[in-house]
């Protein structure tokens, strides 16, 4: 027995005479981004942060996470919300408790490395916006993709946190690349760096209890700076990994509040300050304050969110991370665009192939974006490979992977892999060895140029030059330029009660679903009658047809019954599926020549996505297999190659238009 779990006090002093733990254990809430993050696509909104926010700054929380991962590309993109007003605002309402963001390193809060200057610029507005600490990953765990934010970080006089992603290749630590010495290692080189804490962050839920203890001593032997557990839930290992972790000696661990924790987000906070009542390691916290903030988010925040929980299953455990050591978010990204290209049925196989394509890639850890570059080529292999060639389709994230864009992989790239991906590949069919970066060419002049007349100021350059596409048709929402779509306006509270009526009227059996057949056509001889069903009114209309009056519409009615005649409730908005639609077109160049009406062979979208580019215009020439369309589905954008020789005959879309599965993309002729 540790003398960890001495209660040193009765539960009568709880409230009054708490002692002030030796060594009380830090704790960073995770709520306001990697919680709805990961459990309801990222899509929480600022207004509804605030009613918590004051609250939360009282907790005693050694940060607060509110920014960073796919927060800036969902807000802006989803939500019609600009990120960098997110800090600003929140900040007048936490002016005690740290804030701390996920960056992914030269990877800035998008999918690629970025060139140095405009990770400069990013990391240097970040923090003059109001960021604290900066938890810096990389996918790769190559620390040269840390070389250029992190001296702006400490310029700024910011607290550099150093991850290390917790990767695996066997089903516990161990093995010849992700052992403990890897660890230790790494550590060693995040302090050489000068990390003011090292956060060992298990993305996918991964790390076993003992492993948690093992790495966390070793790593308290090896180095000075605090270590800090970054866990998900989603296997339902973490509570058992904090408390070993605990013991093993850390110093920091993440949770969420309960409404936003469990599933594929984090621990609740709750039951560990109860775990720790009374101990050496005693959080400290007041778990009535926990209590009340609960309260609100239970009853003012989430139903507005609650259609985007995934209710499929009844389990919070998804077992699938044991068995297949994936984590729980890149399983769902696979299924989703399974299910879009009508292929569900092949998950079996994408199971198969995954360890060998991230085999073939470097053994890479899985985390954004590596999750998202080894899970997409996996899906295009199974759908697209035949028994007589592999990577028939190989997206242009893996082709700048195997060029070394992403930087050293744990263990080589397969050579033959590597060969066909750099085959004509841009900038060379030799990969580099250098620092990524080294061979970008500045990308903010550029982005300066490309949006002169509508970016106000540097942080609406930098939106953009991160998302070009998106970022464009946000910023014309911001400045008036383009009215944004219905999609991104917030759901109301009266949508919220209109849609759980209709649920709860659903579950009675008093919805009756809507015949297929057309309705006929309304006659002159149409009667309206005011149908009152308990405290329900209904407009029906009979038309007479024929010898009897057929019933030809219902329509359920507001309940005003004072005034039947009030005007139609607003219909409920469709509830939003987590892996929601794109914003809606872009309409600025109108198609030349619509492709039905174009003789010539087509080429379609071989998958649901967002058209990113087109390499060619109407009467170019094109080589069959030439890149003519570049395509972005699930974050990763696919090069789409000329099916054949000839002229371009029509192009159907324009950049920022999505398109379905099977959409005429261009025609050549
Ligand atoms: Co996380």
């Amino acid at each position: 027995m540790s003398d960890h779990n001495q209660v040193k006090m009765t539960a009568m002093e709880y409230d009054q005479d708490r002692p002030k733990a030796e060594n009380p254990v830090l704790v960073e809430d995770l709520t306001l981004r990697d919680g709805h993050q990961s459990l309801f696509a990222t899509r929480g909104r600022t207004e509804d942060m605030i009613p918590v926010a004051e609250m939360m700054d009282e907790i005693g929380f050694w940060a607060t996470e509110t920014w960073g991962g796919a927060t800036f590309d969902t807000m802006h993109r989803f939500l019609n919300e600009d990120p960098w007003e997110r800090i600003r605002t929140l900040k007048r309402y936490m002016k005690k408790t740290p804030f701390s963001m996920l960056l992914r390193a030269q990877n800035l809060v998008g999918y690629r490395n970025y060139a140095d200057d405009l990770a400069r610029a990013f990391v240097d507005r970040a923090a003059a916006n109001g960021m604290d600490i900066f938890r810096t990953f990389d996918a790769l765990n190559d620390y040269r993709n840390f070389e250029t934010v992190v001296p702006v970080i400490k310029a700024c006089g910011k607290h550099f946190q150093g991850c290390i992603c917790y990767s695996m290749t066997e089903p516990r630590m161990g093995g010849e690349v992700y052992n403990l010495d890897y660890y230790v290692q790494k550590a060693k080189d995040l302090e050489a760096m000068g990390a003011d804490s090292i956060c060992i962050k298990d993305m996918a839920g991964l790390i076993a209890p003992y492993d948690a203890y093992a790495i966390v001593k070793a790593l308290k032997a090896a180095v000075k700076a605090p270590i800090h557990l970054h866990s998900h839930f989603t296997s339902g290992m973490s509570p058992m990994s904090h408390l070993k972790a605990i013991e093993a000696g850390v110093d920091i661990i993440d949770t969420c509040m309960t409404p936003y924790a469990y599933r594929t987000s984090h621990a609740a906070i709750e039951p560990l300050v109860m775990t720790l009542l009374g101990t050496n390691r005693d959080t400290g916290f007041d778990i009535k304050k926990m209590a009340a903030i609960n309260e609100i988010l239970e009853k003012d925040v989430m139903p507005k969110y609650k259609h985007l929980l995934d209710d499929s299953k009844v389990s919070i455990i998804d077992i699938n991370v044991l068995l297949h050591q994936t984590p729980g978010g890149m399983l769902s990204n696979l299924v989703n665009q399974l299910r879009q290209m009508d292929a569900l049925d092949r998950i079996g196989e994408v199971y198969k192939e995954l360890p060998r394509v991230r085999k073939d890639l470097g053994q890479i850890p899985l985390v954004t974006p590596t999750s998202q570059i080894v899970g997409i080529q996996t899906v295009n292999n199974v759908l697209f490979d035949d028994e007589n060639e592999r990577y028939k389709m190989i997206t242009d994230q893996v082709k700048d992977l195997c060029y070394g864009l992403y930087g050293k992989t744990a263990v080589p790239i397969d050579p033959e892999v590597q060969k066909k991906a750099l085959k004509g590949y841009a900038r060379g069919e030799e990969p580099i060895t250098c620092r990524p970066a080294e061979v970008l060419e500045a990308e903010l002049p550029q982005a300066e140029e490309d949006v002169k007349g509508l970016a106000v100021d540097l942080d609406d350059t930098i939106l953009y030059a991160i998302y070009p596409v998106t970022g464009k048709k946000f910023l014309k929402w911001k400045y008036g330029k383009e009215e944004p779509p219905e999609e991104v306006k917030a759901k109301t509270f009266d949508q919220v009660k209109a849609e759980d009526e209709l649920v709860s009227k659903a579950r009675a059996g008093l919805l009756v679903e809507k015949q297929a057949q057309a309705a006929p056509a309304k006659s002159e001889n149409l009667r309206t009658f005011n149908v009152f069903v308990g405290d329900d009114f209904y407009e029906v209309g009979v038309d007479a047809q024929g010898e009897s009056p057929v019933i030809s519409y219902m329509q359920q009615m507001p309940v005003q019954m004072p005034q039947p005649q009030a005007p139609m409730a607003p219909p409920a908005a469709a509830p939003a599926a987590p892996a929601a639609t794109e914003p809606a077109k872009e309409a600025e160049a109108a198609p030349e020549a619509k492709a039905a009406s174009v003789d010539g062979t087509p080429l379609l979208a071989p998958m649901p996505g967002m058209v990113v580019s087109y390499a060619k215009q109407v009467g170019d020439a094109v080589d069959e297999g030439e890149t003519v369309v570049v395509l972005e589905a699930m974050k990763m954008e696919n090069a789409l190659p000329a099916p054949t020789d000839g002229t371009i005959k029509a192009i159907n879309y324009s950049s920022g238009d999505s398109v379905a599965k099977g959409d005429v993309l261009l025609v050549i002729g």
